[in-house]
């Protein structure tokens, strides 16, 4: 069998240690032919596209990035400047010109929705979910977010000894998109006082409240972590704008940062690592089983996959009643 390799959306660490357990998988146990096709959907346009061997996989294990690159490319997403889309048969002749039996698609929510179009339109795919948002419903964890949840916690405790020294409010901005996964589990593991997603609604009093009743406790400073995609006014970045209204409203001197595309860089971590693999094999085995439009999932502590269609349009979002927030509320921590 013939198979395609693409990576789509966001870059995050694991990515080239999934394509790695794809090819390895596939070229050592399966006997089949590995295809790695260049800038996500882009490269089936263009038709950008490379044979992979063993060799080709050598060092991914740790490398951040991908190797093959990455875009936003929407191929089904009709534009003034294109009604007559020609990109799905542009795509469907690349695959045709070199016989691949299957696509294995490595992306986040876009990403599935566009796969879910091939297979409509004839083209076998499997994907995996790939985010440091880790908002990809139906798998409980997404490789890339332990690495972001890693870069992001490792920032928050350094803003701890800043914070307690000059006596201010620190806010920090983490990424997630429209989620507040990468808020909930970075600021928990950093020790954060204050967590704002933009699941919960927050009320800047009770943000206020919290950080004088710290005061009121002998701690004259608060870390704060506050997810890119929560509710401010147009425009207002999210940091700036609970740094501006903190201030205001208690008073205390308060700085914010934007840890931005550090947490999509760098080596993944042992669990992404470790995953990616268990995600890049899982994917082949069902490919060798032709079970094609089905997306790889980690479920409990399993491996497994569910039909494309139940996640494409889907988001994952955190819940009131997720232990970690049960957890934070009950140690007086504020979600807002
Ligand atoms: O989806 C991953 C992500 O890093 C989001 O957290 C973030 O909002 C977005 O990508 C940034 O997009 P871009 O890389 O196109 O600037």
């Amino acid at each position: 069998m013939k198979i395609g390799i693409l990576t789509s959306g966001g870059d995050c660490p694991g990515i080239n240690a999934t394509i790695r357990g794809v090819c390895k998988s596939a070229l050592n146990h399966y006997g089949m032919e590995v295809y790695g096709i260049h800038n996500g959907f882009r490269g089936l346009m263009d038709g950008h596209v490379n044979r992979l061997t063993e060799d080709s996989t050598s060092g991914l294990l740790t490398l951040g990035g991908t190797i093959l690159g990455t875009s936003r490319e929407k191929p089904f997403k009709k534009t003034s400047t294109n009604i007559n889309n020609e990109r799905p048969s542009m795509i469907i002749k690349t695959i045709q010109s070199y016989g691949l039996d299957c696509l294995v698609c490595i992306g986040g929510n876009g990403t599935q929705k566009t796969a879910a179009k091939l297979m409509e339109v004839g083209i076998n795919v499997i994907t995996i979910p790939k985010t440091i948002d880790n908002d990809v419903w139906g798998t409980d964890i997404s490789f890339g977010f332990d690495s972001a949840v890693s870069i992001a916690a490792d920032a928050i405790d350094r803003l701890h000894s800043t914070a307690s020294s000059h006596q201010r409010v620190m806010v920090i901005e983490v990424m997630g998109h429209k989620a507040g996964w990468l808020a909930l589990y970075s600021g928990m593991a950093g020790g954060g006082d204050i967590i704002l997603m933009p699941e919960i609604p927050f009320n800047i009093h009770s943000i206020g409240d919290t950080i004088i009743n710290r005061l009121k406790k002998g701690k004259p400073y608060s870390i704060v972590v506050v997810a890119e995609g929560i509710n401010t006014p147009e425009g207002k970045k999210a940091a700036q704008y609970i740094a501006e209204e903190i201030e205001y409203e208690t008073g205390f001197e308060t700085r914010e940062t934007v840890l931005g595309y550090i947490q999509r860089g760098g080596s993944p971590t042992a669990f992404d690592r470790n995953l990616a693999t268990l995600m890049g094999g899982h994917a082949v085995e069902l490919i060798s089983n032709k079970q094609y439009g089905r997306m790889v999932a980690l479920q409990g502590n399993k491996i497994s996959s569910i039909p494309l269609s139940e996640t494409a349009g889907k988001l994952r979002l955190v819940t009131e009643n997720h232990e970690l927030v049960v957890q934070g509320r009950r140690m007086g921590i504020c979600f807002g």
